[in-house]
């Protein structure tokens, strides 16, 4: 799993050398102009990188994108036509849920795209437009490089389509790219870091509940790292969107729950989120962890002395970051606890049924 976690600089680069110059819809073009709401259909893993993605989409497109659990979506005769676009995300291109929601898709005469780390499979042979994302074959079962891969992909398909669209300024879209293109060096930083996060991991692992908090697109880093968590310690850990905490979920909050509270690049984002976390720190005092950019006040002795700084960013490249970040401090403390980090009880790297 480690070796995952450290080619991701190299996979990162390789997709943006290889996808972003020659990514195209072809004939699917004309279909996507069309095209007035866009949902993203997946499940775990899949589904967190569309939640952290549809914000950054929904920005450069001007499109409402929603996200949409792939065994929720098959079942709830979803009000979609030939101007929605679907994008199916599924690493393996297996998933039965997903292939279910895909299923009900082309039965409504959706524009249907898949991102699958297998061109082989049943999912990217089934949409209208299928892209390749590159990762390699992971073998560990939590995902980890097919989910960044996944989600710069995403990415990637975002700006063909807001060249298609005409969405987006010349110099926005090069400043976007330039930005993309900073990852693989950070990436490198952060996982050359790696002692840098042994002080979460010690800490973290002593507990039996973890909370995860995020705003924006955070709100779904939150829901990633909250998964490996759980997938790789098998300690309860949840995330929530840091305001929405506020609104009832604090109550059962104690001294024994960590708060892993990630601060955003966005001022007014990291303030709000800020201020939730004091909040939440005054009337429930749990030990807090901060995430946040190298640059944003310091927050040690103020209100924790758990800081993890990662590189100042625009807040849609931040979740790139926070996810390696809590990929190690989840595999650290896997290693800590003595589980298995490619095998995790009962967990299957593909579910082939619904
Ligand atoms: C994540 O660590 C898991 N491997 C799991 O949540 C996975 O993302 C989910 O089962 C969906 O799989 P897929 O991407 O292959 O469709």
């Amino acid at each position: 799993m480690l070796k995952e976690i450290q080619q991701q600089p190299s996979i990162i680069q390789n997709i943006l050398n290889k996808q972003l110059p020659y990514i195209s819809l072809g004939k699917y073009e004309k279909n996507l102009k069309l095209i007035n709401n866009i949902y993203i259909i997946a499940s775990g893993s899949s589904r967190n990188a569309g939640n952290i993605a549809k914000y950054f989409l929904q920005s450069i497109l001007n499109i409402q994108v929603q996200v949409d659990y792939a065994s929720e979506f098959a079942y709830k005769d979803p009000i979609i036509n030939n101007q929605t676009l679907i994008i199916v995300l599924s690493q393996s291109g297996e998933t039965a849920d997903t292939l279910k929601a895909l299923k009900i898709a082309k039965e409504k005469q959706a524009l249907t795209v898949a991102l699958t780390n297998n061109k082989n499979s049943t999912i990217h042979k089934t949409v209208d437009f299928a892209l390749e994302v590159m990762a390699g074959e992971e073998k560990s079962i939590a995902a980890t490089k097919s989910f960044t891969a996944q989600l710069i992909n995403l990415y990637i398909l975002g700006l063909c389509m807001s060249k298609i669209l005409d969405t987006l300024t010349d110099s926005d879209y090069k400043s976007i790219i330039n930005q993309l293109y900073q990852i693989p060096q950070e990436f490198d930083k952060i996982i050359d870091d790696f002692s840098s996060y042994d002080n979460f991991a010690k800490k973290l692992k002593k507990y039996n509940h973890i909370i995860l908090l995020g705003r924006g697109p955070d709100t779904g880093v939150a829901d990633e790292g909250a998964l490996k968590l759980k997938e790789l310690t098998y300690i309860d850990a949840n995330s929530c969107p840091t305001g929405e905490f506020l609104h009832g979920y604090l109550a059962f909050l104690d001294e024994k729950t960590p708060v892993v509270s990630i601060l955003s690049p966005d001022k007014t984002v990291c303030n709000l989120a800020l201020n939730n976390t004091l909040l939440i720190k005054d009337k429930r005092n749990p030990p807090l962890f901060i995430i946040k950019p190298e640059s944003s006040k310091s927050f040690d002795d103020i209100i924790s002395q758990n800081v993890i700084n990662l590189p100042d960013c625009d807040k849609y490249i931040y979740p790139f970051y926070v996810t390696v970040c809590l990929q190690i401090v989840a595999y650290k403390m896997a290693l800590l606890l003595d589980k298995d980090v490619i095998n995790p009880r009962s967990l299957t790297k593909i579910v082939t049924h619904e």
